[in-house]
């Protein structure tokens, strides 16, 4: 996998196959081609009285996208070798990593590719290429580049997605795991629901349930976070809202991403839990945090407790739950009994969210996964090692169906972040990227990833992940 960003300078000399690699895997937005600005300030391609204005072009737009950290591919021979330094720096000012693609197209496949052109190179033209790029080739390694990488053979078949096998009876979802070993939830934070809440619920969970998603998880707010939405925005009670996807005819495990344990006295939400781990035949989880916004607790009359107090409550949130859950009504916990039906149907997994280092040891003690950021697994892995507590992520990815399409989002997105610095945040890219990122996380030891996408309207948007539950 190329870095990305990046500045990826093109060597090989002509019907090396250099602008239909670029071609096939970058927007025509992040290629800088020398031909091609030829044709703007020329009279086309090969009109070389045109070089000079065209380079002068070239230098300053691939100045200008490296300047604001944006991934630029370099589409000229690439066998000027004070050219390509001056790009070397360019980009180490910028902070982006630099990769030279060296096409070692076999010479005769390049004068046979020559010959078919409109207008071919004259065959001593070509000839002197193929020349200077042997010894170009040596030159590269001495100048510092991230890697110098060599393409041969690549094929004509534009990298795609791997696709769900068709026709498989749907697994429960307990077995759903992708290939590469993860449990994949869908975290609904967002209801742009419009004139039909239920009907767009609906059609989310049915999306989901198709895609291959294990379960579906509710964001637990009662005003939307300022990180997500306006606070007009819609944020329904998750328990409730649960319930109504409890009655769909999905095999999806339901539950929320994360409950405060400041909103309800943990019984109450083991109560709600119960019930809906009853109704769905044991397919409710409990998500749990300590709770972080103070305005939502002021709007609603809500006690907001120090940060110390509420980690206590948590502690005790997880015992009470688990003993009302528990066989039996003795006392238990902080509780004089523990009188509680309907039993739920199957152990209910909590998942304590938050990477703080008490949080964390609470989670490693008391629950069944702790939940974190991506940027805080190796934390979150050493807190639980020795322990059967897993480690989840919380994960916000701009995902788009192709390169074109994700870069649409970014810019649609970003509002006034640096498309390059929000790219970054938000991994922005490509299934096949994502999925790249995915088996990193797996081969790391996490065991699930609760997936939230900030463009998620309505269901072509969750089907646009399936390819990252394969
Ligand atoms: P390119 O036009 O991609 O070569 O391919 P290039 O390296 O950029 O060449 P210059 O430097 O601009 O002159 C040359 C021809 O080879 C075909 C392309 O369709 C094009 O007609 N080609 C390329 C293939 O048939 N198969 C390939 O895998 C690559
Ligand atoms: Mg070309």
């Amino acid at each position: 996998m190329l870095p990305d960003p990046a500045l990826v300078v093109l060597v090989g000399p002509s019907g090396a196959g250099k602008s239909t690699w670029a071609a096939s895997r970058y927007r025509s937005e992040e290629i800088v081609s020398s031909d091609a600005l030829r044709g703007v300030v020329g009279s086309g391609p090969s009109d070389l009285d045109a070089s000079a204005d065209a380079f002068d072009l070239l230098e300053r737009i691939v100045a200008a996208r490296l300047g604001r950290g944006l991934t630029t591919v370099v589409d000229t021979l690439g066998l000027d070798d004070s050219r390509r330094t001056a790009w070397l720096a360019a980009a180490r000012a910028a902070h982006l990593p630099a990769v030279v693609m060296r096409f070692d197209t076999p010479p005769e496949l390049c004068r046979e590719r020559n010959r078919q052109r409109d207008r071919p190179v004259p065959a001593q033209v070509l000839a002197g290429q193929l020349r200077k790029a042997g010894v170009t080739s040596t030159a590269l390694d001495l100048e510092g580049w991230d890697a110098v990488l060599r393409i041969t053979d690549w094929g004509r078949v534009p990298e795609s997605a791997p696709q769900r096998p068709l026709g498989l009876t749907t697994p429960s979802a307990a077995e759903r795991r992708s290939s590469q070993g993860l449990r994949f939830v869908l975290q609904v934070g967002r209801f742009p629901w419009g004139e039909d809440p239920a009907a767009w619920l609906t059609a989310i969970a049915r999306a989901a349930d198709d895609a291959g998603f294990a379960g579906l998880a509710l964001m637990d707010h009662l005003i939307q976070i300022p990180q997500v939405g306006r606070a007009w925005e819609p944020i329904p009670e998750p328990w409730v809202t649960l319930g109504l996807l409890a009655g769909l005819d999905t095999r999806l495990e339901l539950g929320t991403l994360v409950t405060p344990v400041t909103f309800r006295p943990p019984g109450i939400t083991a109560k709600a839990a119960a019930t809906l781990d009853a109704v769905t035949g044991g397919r409710a989880f409990v998500g749990l945090g300590a709770g972080w916004w103070e305005r939502e607790h002021a709007a609603y009359g809500v006690p907001f407790p120090p940060a110390g107090q509420r980690l206590d409550r948590v502690e005790v949130a997880i015992e009470t739950m688990r003993a009302l859950w528990a066989p039996g009504t003795k006392a238990a916990a902080e509780l004089p009994e523990t009188t509680s039906y309907p039993r739920p149907a199957h152990d209910i997994p909590i998942i304590l969210g938050g990477a703080g280092e008490r949080t964390l040891r609470i989670g490693a003690r008391l629950a069944d996964a702790v939940n974190v950021r991506t940027e805080q697994v190796d934390r979150a892995l050493a807190a639980v090692q020795g322990t059967d507590t897993t480690v989840s992520v919380l994960d916000l990815p701009i995902v788009g169906r192709d390169r074109d399409d994700t870069w649409t989002r970014v810019e649609r997105l970003r509002g006034s972040t640096k498309a390059s610095t929000y790219a970054e945040r938000t991994h922005a890219g490509t299934p096949a990227e994502q999925r790249d990122r995915y088996g990193r996380l797996a081969e790391r030891g996490v065991d699930a990833v609760f997936l939230a996408i900030s463009d998620l309207d309505g269901p072509d948007d969750v089907e646009r992940l399936s390819p990252l539950l394969t």
